[in-house]
């Protein structure tokens, strides 16, 4: 691949998701990008660079959110203590820093999708509402909380502020206990160190 991403996610997930990404923006092109779920940035400089190829200047917004904090993180049905703080976030930080159309939200999943709904972002001197117009979403990866309230909460969030053809993908659904049966339609896709569900707001899922 060139550049090293310091992903927890293998290279077979990182090579799918850098396909899943550019399929999002030729089906819904234009719009936000969201990463919930940043550990030290890894995955969110793929997308970051994915978007350099993908647009000229100015480029469409990059959000990322993670309270880090030392936050006890819910990996499914347990929860482990503290991983994610300080050294993670400043990693995310320079790892990204080299990108104008990212912006970091240091909240969690459930207040970022509950608050930011129609808030005014601007990018290249126009205002845009989150979730509207040309503030709609193209792509979302849910890589935060993997219990399944989380990712129930994070995928209704997400699904009324996105262009319909746009792309949410959803890391470690083998965790969330007895989601799938609660999931709209959805591709799915398992690798060595990650399992992605895959879906669009339409439910006409992508060809990849
Ligand atoms: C598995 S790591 C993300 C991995 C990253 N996407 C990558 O590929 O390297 C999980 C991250 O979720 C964050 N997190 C924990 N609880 C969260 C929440 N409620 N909302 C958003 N992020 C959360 C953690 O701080 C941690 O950085």
């Amino acid at each position: 691949m060139g550049v090293t991403y310091d992903s927890d996610m293998g290279e077979d997930a990182l090579e799918l998701l850098r396909r899943v990404f550019g399929a999002a923006h030729a089906q819904a092109p234009g719009g936000i990008s969201i990463e919930v779920g940043t550990r030290r940035g890894g995955s969110a400089l793929l997308f970051l660079t994915a978007l350099e190829e993908l647009y000229p200047d100015p480029r469409p917004l990059f959000l990322t959110v993670d309270p880090y904090g030392n936050k006890p993180y819910l990996a499914g049905s347990y929860a482990i203590e503290g991983t994610y703080g300080a050294a993670e976030y400043l990693a995310a930080k320079s790892a990204l820093d080299a990108f104008p159309n990212h912006a970091h939200f240091l909240l969690e999943d459930h207040d970022f999708w509950s608050r930011m709904p129609g808030v005014r972002l601007w990018s290249a001197g126009r205002p845009m509402l989150l979730g509207q117009g040309e503030g709609r979403i193209s792509f979302v990866l849910l890589d935060g909380d993997h219990d399944a309230v989380s990712v129930l909460f994070g995928i209704k969030g997400a699904i009324p502020l996105m262009h319909p053809r746009g792309v949410i993908v959803v890391d470690n659904i083998d965790k969330a206990t007895g989601v799938d049966g609660l999931l709209p339609p959805h591709q799915r896709w398992r690798g060595r160190e990650a399992e992605l569900a895959i879906l669009t707001p339409d439910r006409q899922g992508l060809a990849l």
